[in-house]
């Protein structure tokens, strides 16, 4: 296969290299009608051209929670990155450096959190899932923190989706405790409200949660305007707009669509990030028109990862780049400001 240019051949390279079972599993949620609702929203999201606008002096900085990066990117937390590389999360760590971004690592990370934070060179963001109680979530964002990140993500979407994976042996969620004890269920109990649901987290977890560190913290899974002013209200510092790109609730609608409205619920004050679905820089220029601070890039950095590792991963972050400036450029956006039509 020649080299990979694009984002496509990156998405090819890696249904190549993956064995079937492992292609399917990451795959899943693209072809689900939330998926395919995620791709039509962004097809349908038209960019104006405006052509003999001055951009010269351009770029594609953006500033989140005090922190400036070179573009708004960020690599989506994603689970057991040693199933795709050997090199895993740090990889993607320091393709991220690399392209002077930020990564997202996830409670599933395959690898310790301070390997991957040294790899990082800079202080990565955490993303968080519920550990069944308030011990135990507390326990695994203490390790996180001591091993020096810079903000939290709260996923709160995917509270019933089982992973469908078996994993191989050398490769687990080495930050977690041991897993806890599926919760016993009764007679005429059901295994789903009264199992897994049990063990979900809940609004009050959530202001809880608010109160066991100042860093920044952000709620990823919020589809829906009142929940998006809800978190504001319980203390979030931001949203990630996301169905998880289409995996968990088959009817979720397109997380661009929700977008502008969640956008002017929390005000200008909150940035809202959004992803699932992206798989290009014109996408990504869309969700900045939409209303979108920065975007979270999922399967595009892993069919990288996939492809050719930390190099892989830094080549499809330096491609959405170029393609989200040439996009700006032919639309006469010299800022990301500029796309969202602020000053500044
Ligand atoms: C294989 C896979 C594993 C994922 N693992 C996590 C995870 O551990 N934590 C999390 O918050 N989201 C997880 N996600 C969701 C991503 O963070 C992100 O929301 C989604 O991939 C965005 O859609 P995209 O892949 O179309 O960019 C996972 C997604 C995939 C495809």
């Amino acid at each position: 296969m020649p080299a990979p240019r694009c984002i496509a051949d990156y998405r090819e390279l890696a249904r190549a290299r993956l064995h079937p079972e492992l292609w399917h599993y990451l795959d899943d949620g693209r072809d689900t009608p939330c998926g395919r609702a995620n791709r039509a929203a962004f097809d349908a999201a038209p960019l104006m051209p405006r052509p003999l606008t001055d951009v010269r002096g351009g770029h594609t900085r953006v500033e989140l929670f005090g922190e400036w990066l070179a573009h708004p990117m960020l690599l989506a937390p994603l689970a057991y990155q040693r199933l795709y590389h050997p090199d895993g999360e740090q990889a993607s760590a320091m393709a991220a450096n690399a392209q002077d971004g930020q990564m997202v690592i996830s409670s599933l990370a395959s690898q310790p959190f301070d390997a991957i934070v040294r790899a990082a060179e800079r202080a990565p963001w955490f993303q968080l899932y519920w550990q069944g109680s308030r011990e135990a979530t507390h326990r695994l964002l203490d390790r996180a923190i001591a091993a020096g990140i810079r903000a939290v993500m709260f996923t709160v979407d995917a509270p019933v989706k089982q992973t469908a994976l078996a994993l191989p042996a050398q490769v687990g969620a080495v930050n977690l405790d041991a897993p806890a004890r599926p919760v016993a269920i009764g007679d005429g109990q059901s295994q789903v409200f009264d199992g897994w649901m049990a063990q979900a987290p809940t609004w009050d977890d959530l202001a809880w949660l608010r109160d066991r560190t100042k860093l920044p913290l952000l709620l990823k899974g919020v589809l829906h305007p009142d929940d998006a002013m809800q978190a504001v209200q319980r203390g979030c510092d931001g949203l990630v707009v996301s169905n998880h790109g289409g995996r968990v609730l088959a009817g979720a609608p397109a997380s661009l669509s929700l977008l502008p409205t969640i956008v002017s619920a929390v005000g200008p004050g909150v940035p809202v990030l959004l992803d699932s679905g992206i798989d290009s820089g014109s996408d990504v220029h869309r969700a900045l028109a939409a209303g979108a601070r920065a975007v979270l890039i999922g399967r595009p950095c892993i069919w990288g990862l996939a492809g050719n590792g930390a190099l892989g991963v830094a080549h499809v972050i330096r491609l959405l780049r170029d393609e989200l400036e040439q996009s700006m450029a032919l639309c006469g956006h010299a800022t990301l400001a500029a796309i969202a039509g602020r000053s500044g």
